[in-house]
């Protein structure tokens, strides 16, 4: 048995949830559960990112204290991890004071890389990142995730100083000591991290209130992003406690978006410490929304509640794993979501599931012990992190076996006596079902659980469908 630790990237809660944020639980969440069923003890963060300028402008937009208003967020997000069915074992909130105290002894820690600088030059409080002169000239003074003006800075900064570590986290990722993927990916962060200057790790308290206090020196707060990446050690005790039966980590799922920060600055800060490298670090696409991006500007910000109510949490978890690209940027629709629920979830499983077990009640056929397993080709694309691949290879099993039902007709063999030979096929048809099942059993538990309930003697079809039509 293996000790796994798997990572979600924190969301800011400077909103309430939407539907691109699900993408990193979801896909954690599977690879957690696959994990377990493999038979490995697995640690798995969620959390959410609290400081920065972005949330106290917020806080105050709304009138209302910062501690409350995120306090209040939070409670929304972990509230939406649940319901998303995440089996996080750990939730860590970047206000929480342990997380503050072991921040200030990592900052300590990291000293001798540290230096103090004037900082002149770009930043971006959508993106709470600092923009080289380069890229705010290509983006002609705008970012062009925010739509908004570049801010200009002149302040004094610590700065992380990443020519300490480029040589390093060059080497780990072109080895695959650190695993970037996709893999197409790999290539961008290596220009980056060429082109990257030491990162400025800090702000002035005067620019910025809402933090973690650097140690020793009161008019400097740390920049948001080295507290928020913190968090995959905080989390684990680092540094009160030995981390190395969880560290490092076998997973990190982040948006692509994020990757440079996972990329480069977290490797900085944790060869800095002393630590090892996360083994990979998965990076996914970006869902949109009728083809664009999702802005409250544009009014097209999809609501993940409203998705999970509609056709139920497996219905949002088959869509997100199966018809989300892992890597790519993919399309939400409502209709391509209903299409996905009433022709493959309820024609394809929901109509298998119910077709089965009728008969099998109907012929009393009993099961006794059916051995299911893994196949080797789900496996290999578990292991690769291509889930929405794994699930489409599960599902051709699903139609596969609506298919053989077709061709064997057993319910002919039932009509004509044919006792042995039905009990033969039912039993082989119902053990592939249990195979996919629990093959299906990481991307829609419930309804694998489900499932697994119905197929145990005496097999009793369920009353109502598994997926009703809608
Ligand atoms: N707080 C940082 C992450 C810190 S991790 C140490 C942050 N927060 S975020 O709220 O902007 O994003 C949280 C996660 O949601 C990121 O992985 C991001 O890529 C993901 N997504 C946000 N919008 C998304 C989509 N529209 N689609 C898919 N994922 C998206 O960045």
């Amino acid at each position: 048995m293996e000790k796994v630790y798997i990572t979600t990237a924190i969301p800011y809660v400077n909103g309430v949830p939407h539907i691109g944020h699900a993408m990193d639980y979801c896909l954690s969440d599977t690879y957690a559960r696959y994990q377990r069923l493999i038979g490995n003890d697995v640690k798995f963060q969620a959390g959410t990112d609290e400081h920065g300028n972005k949330i106290f402008l917020k806080a105050k937009e709304n009138g209302l204290p910062v501690e409350e208003y995120v306090s209040s967020n939070a409670q929304k997000f972990e509230q939406f991890v649940q319901e998303l069915g995440v089996s996080y074992t750990d939730f860590i909130r970047t206000t929480d004071k342990d997380h503050k105290r072991r921040c200030q002894e990592i900052w300590l820690k990291l000293k001798d890389h540290i230096y103090s600088a004037k900082y002149e030059g770009w930043y971006c409080t959508g993106c709470e990142r600092f923009v080289t002169a380069k890229e705010c000239e290509e983006n002609h003074g705008i970012c062009p995730d925010h739509q908004k003006p570049y801010e200009k800075l002149e302040e004094e900064n610590y700065y992380l100083r990443i020519s300490d570590f480029k040589d390093r986290i060059r080497e780990a990722i072109s080895s695959g000591e650190m695993l970037i993927l996709p893999d197409f990916r790999k290539n961008e962060i290596l220009k980056l991290l060429e082109d990257s200057p030491d990162v400025s790790i800090s702000r002035p308290k005067a620019q910025l209130t809402w933090g973690v206090p650097v140690p020793d020196d009161d008019s400097q707060v740390m920049y948001v992003w080295i507290d928020a990446l913190a968090n995959y050690i905080t989390v684990l005790g680092y540094p009160d406690t030995d981390i190395s039966a969880w560290w490092p980590a076998k997973a990190q799922f982040v948006g692509k978006d994020i990757l440079r920060f996972h990329a480069i600055i977290w490797p900085a800060i944790l060869i800095g410490l002393g630590l090892p490298l996360p083994r990979t670090i998965v990076s996914h696409g970006m869902v949109l929304a009728d083809g664009q991006k999702m802005s409250k500007s544009i009014g097209n910000v999809v609501d993940p509640i409203e998705v999970l109510n509609r056709h139920g949490l497996d219905a949002f978890r088959y869509f997100f794993l199966r018809h989300i690209d892992t890597f790519a940027d993919s399309d939400f629709t409502w209709e391509k979501y209903d299409a996905a629920y009433n022709n493959e979830l309820a024609n394809d499983l929901g109509n298998l599931v119910q077709r089965l077990a009728t008969l099998a009640a109907k012929n009393n056929i009993i099961l006794g012990d059916v051995s299911v397993e893994l196949d080797p080709e789900y496996n290999e694309l578990m292991n690769n992190f291509e889930f929405n691949k794994a699930f489409d290879y599960v599902w051709e099993k699903v139609q596969a076996i609506n298919r053989e039902i077709d061709e064997q007709k057993p319910w002919m063999l039932a009509k004509n006596g044919e006792t042995e030979k039905l009990n033969d096929c039912m039993k082989k048809l119902i053990a592939e079902l249990l195979s996919a099942n629990l093959m299906l059993e990481p991307f829609i538990p419930t309804a694998s659980e489900k499932i697994k309930a119905i197929f145990k003697d005496p097999i009793v079809p369920p009353k109502v469908p598994l997926f009703p039509k809608q």
